[in-house]
Parts: C-alpha cells; sequence; structure tokens
C-alpha cells in the first residue's frame, strides 16, 4: 500500500508494509536522561527533547493509520527522581495537555490515562478530565498516557476492583476469565500491543504493561528517546512486520 508520506529517498520507509501495520504500539520513553547527560546538559534537557520527540512519533503514528498509541511517560517508582526532575515532568504533561485540548477535537486524536491520578497536582487532575471527556466525543486514533502507572498496581487495581463487585454480588469469583478481567484494567476496550518499542538499549519491561504484553513482540534500539525519529519508527514496525506471530501455537 502506498501512502503520500513516503519519501523516495527514505530507504527506511520502503522496508514498511503501510497496509499491514500495527494496530497498537506501546512504547517506553527510555534514554531522556544519557542524551543529556552525554551532552553536558542537565537530565532535564533530555525529557524536554523528549516531549517534543513524543509530539512527533505520535503525530506521524495518527498519519499513517496506528489505532492505538500507549506510552511509559511516568512510573509509579520514577517519584524517587530528584524533585526538579519530577517537576520538569509534570510540566511537560501539563504543557502537552493544554496543547492537546486545543487540537484533539480538529485532530480526532483521543487522549487516555493510565495510572493512579490522585497523587497529580489539582491543575494536573483537571486538564486530565478535561482531556478524557473530550475524547468522549472522538472516534480517532487513541494515545494512552500512561502517568504514575506501574503493571503490578494496574494488576491489583483490578484484582481490587473485582473483589468489590463480588462482595457486592454483581459477579462471582467463579465466574472470571481473563476476558472479563482485562475489563477491570486501566486498558479495558484496547487490544493488547501487537508492537513494544524500548529505546536506550534496557532488555527489561520495567514494569510496564505486564498482562497485556503477553505476547507482544519487543524491539529494543539503542537510539535513546530523544532521538528517535520516523526512520527508527519504520525500522520498528518493519522488524515486526517481519516476525512470525504464533500466540503459543504451531505455523500451519
Ligand atoms: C525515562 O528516561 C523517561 C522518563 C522517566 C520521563 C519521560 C517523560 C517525558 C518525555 C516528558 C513528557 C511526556 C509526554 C508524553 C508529553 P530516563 O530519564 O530514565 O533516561 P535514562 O535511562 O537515560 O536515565
Amino acid at each position: 500500500m502506498k501512502l503520500a508520506f513516503w519519501k523516495k529517498s527514505d530507504d527506511t520507509a520502503g522496508q514498511v508494509d503501510f497496509g499491514r501495520l500495527p494496530r497498537h504500539i506501546a512504547v517506553i520513553l527510555d534514554g531522556n536522561g544519557r542524551w543529556a547527560q552525554r551532552r553536558g546538559l542537565p537530565r532535564t534537557a533530555g525529557h524536554k527533547v523528549g516531549s517534543e520527540t513524543f509530539r512527533t512519533i505520535a503525530t506521524y503514528c495518527r498519519d499513517i493509520g496506528i489505532a492505538y498509541l500507549t506510552v511509559y511517560a511516568f512510573s509509579t517508582e520514577n517519584w524517587r527522581r530528584p524533585q526538579d526532575e519530577v517537576d520538569t515532568i509534570m510540566s511537560l504533561l501539563k504543557r502537552y495537555l493544554l496543547e492537546a485540548i486545543d487540537t484533539m477535537e480538529r485532530d480526532n486524536v483521543r487522549l487516555r490515562f493510565m495510572g493512579d491520578m490522585t497523587p497529580l497536582s489539582v491543575e494536573l487532575r483537571e486538564l486530565v478530565d478535561r482531556c478524557n471527556a473530550i475524547s468522549d466525543r472522538l472516534t480517532g486514533c487513541l494515545c494512552s498516557i500512561c502517568i504514575n502507572y506501574g503493571g503490578r498496581a494496574e494488576i491489583v487495581h483490578g484484582a481490587r476492583a473485582f473483589a468489590k463487585d463480588c462482595v457486592a454480588g454483581a459477579v462471582k469469583p467463579e465466574d472470571l476469565t481473563e476476558e472479563m478481567f482485562e475489563n477491570y484494567l486501566y486498558s479495558a476496550g484496547i487490544p493488547s500491543p501487537d508492537l513494544l518499542i524500548r529505546p536506550g538499549g534496557e532488555l527489561r519491561l520495567s514494569n510496564f504493561l505486564l498482562w497485556q504484553c503477553a505476547y507482544t513482540e519487543i524491539y529494543v534500539t539503542d537510539v535513546l528517546w530523544p532521538d528517535f525519529s520516523k526512520e527508527e519508527l519504520h525500522r520498528a514496525i518493519a522488524s515486526y512486520q517481519r516476525r512470525d506471530r504464533r500466540f503459543g501455537g504451531v505455523k500451519r
């Protein structure tokens, strides 16, 4: 399938079959700190450039027709970072949400937030609520931003909600299936990621989408997130398209 976004000179786009794209891409936004340190800059400079990279990649995913994009912006463990770094990440999120409120309707991009929002500032929580309300009216590409998110915490949160429904008599423990439990997760209604991209070279999941990534194809690159480009995304998708997904079965 040919797309207008193809540039003849860009050989990485030529490696991608745009008619067979992953439906859901998840990304761990890693390597911001190292990117900055290698340039003698404060770590916060890496987060600033990283948030620009996020804008570029999210827009491109929307343009080529990726239906779901989920990014790990702030983990339950990231609160342990120096206060100025936490503050910078929160202010970058705030800036992004303020911009999104102005543009998501025009672009038909929905935003969703996964994680426990209670420790966030009142201002940030209000922006999250406004984005959710706008998203409810839209139908387009769904971008999920994980904030104060942890995969284990998400499963515990879901188990607690299910237990409450049991106590209330709405469901019975023996009725629980994997499909039903998915409705108790932050990602309810979103298909599992087909492709997980990890820039920054680390070979671990870091507590990201533990339930959802059971059969997700993983692409790790040494490229640091601020340097991540459309070309690198093409490489990740092309790698995914070469994989043989069997979901525990055998090739027929
Ligand atoms: C991990 O890199 C990155 C983070 C903890 C923060 C990511 C947040 C942003 C890019 C800002 C806002 C996000 C959005 C979606 C607008 P690291 O600091 O752990 O890098 P390192 O491994 O090189 O130290």
